[in-house]
């Protein structure tokens, strides 16, 4: 069905792998397109509690948006292309109800960095680089990495890598704040999987709830601690919160309806 990713879905987990190993997993139109259609479609399944984005074979995770299709636009053309893939891709993963977990197994460059700061958390292999290289370029991140970077490491750090277009390893990413776990390359998905196991056990529905209420406070004009009011409350209308409660009285594990 698709070209140039994999899906596989077990146990509640949908594993979407961007999959041209030959080209580093860059990111050209077409595999957005893809994997716009394929993080939507999990989101929309009841099965899908949680979603893994990864990359296939051992030297990337991406290694940023596809050099050759853009190398000769215009100044038009230039803005089209962040605006369109922040919004199919890159602010539709970080505003999906579904937990997205990026699993770094390589370099994760430009548009690959922005992928896995557009996901709700991430963890990498102890072979990861990351880095935001579009100076050396004579372009800037343009799929949201001048913002989320700051947002993930701080202002100073994140000005450093992106002026410096260098790349950090696992262990410097990790205490950045930039991915929570490093773990050899072998145990990344196992990792991955059981982190979101832990996360499938509990309501999708607060989940999605926690997910609008956190990025809420990272939108301009919009007060997070209100968004917050509003998610709680909703929260009590909901099934999930019935079932949640009503299995803590009584002593039982909740199974919650779900999304
Ligand atoms: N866009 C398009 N193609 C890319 C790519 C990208 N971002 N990154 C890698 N590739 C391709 C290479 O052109 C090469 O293709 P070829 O074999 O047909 O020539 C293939 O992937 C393998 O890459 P190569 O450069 O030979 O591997 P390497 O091990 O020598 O270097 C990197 C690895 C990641 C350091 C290097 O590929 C690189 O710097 N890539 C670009 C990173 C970047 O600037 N990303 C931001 C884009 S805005």
């Amino acid at each position: 069905m698709y070209t140039n990713i994999l899906t596989s879905n077990q146990n509640g987990i949908t594993t979407i792998t961007i999959n041209r190993p030959a080209k580093l997993n860059a990111l050209n139109k077409e595999t957005i397109k893809e994997l716009h259609d394929a993080f939507k479609t999990a989101d929309k399944d009841n099965t899908t509690k949680v979603i893994i984005i990864t990359g296939s074979g051992e030297k990337a995770f991406v290694a940023g948006a596809d050099i050759s299709e853009f190398a000769d636009f215009s100044i038009e053309k230039g803005s089209e292309l962040a605006a369109k893939g922040q919004e199919l891709l890159f602010d539709f993963v970080e505003n999906l109800n579904t937990p997205v977990l990026a699993a770094i197994n390589g370099f994760a460059l430009g548009g690959g960095l922005e992928l896995a700061m557009a996901a709700h958390f991430r963890i990498a292999s102890d072979t990861a680089k990351m880095g935001l290289p579009e100076v050396s370029l004579g372009v800037i991140p343009g799929y949201g990495g001048t913002q989320r970077l700051p947002q993930l490491v701080g202002k100073g750090r994140a000005l450093e890598m992106i002026m410096t277009a260098g790349m950090i390893d696992a262990e410097q990413a990790s205490r950045y704040g930039l991915v929570n776990y490093v773990v050899s390359q072998e145990e990344l998905l196992p990792l991955a999987e059981k982190l979101a196991s832990k996360i499938a056990r509990n309501s999708a529905v607060a989940i999605g709830a926690a997910i609008d209420a956190v990025n809420a406070g990272y939108k301009e004009g919009i007060d997070g601690f209100k968004a917050e009011i509003k998610e709680f409350g909703n929260c009590f209308g909901t099934l999930d919160f019935k079932e949640g409660t009503t299995a803590f009285l009584e002593k039982r594990k909740a199974i919650f309806p779900g999304k």
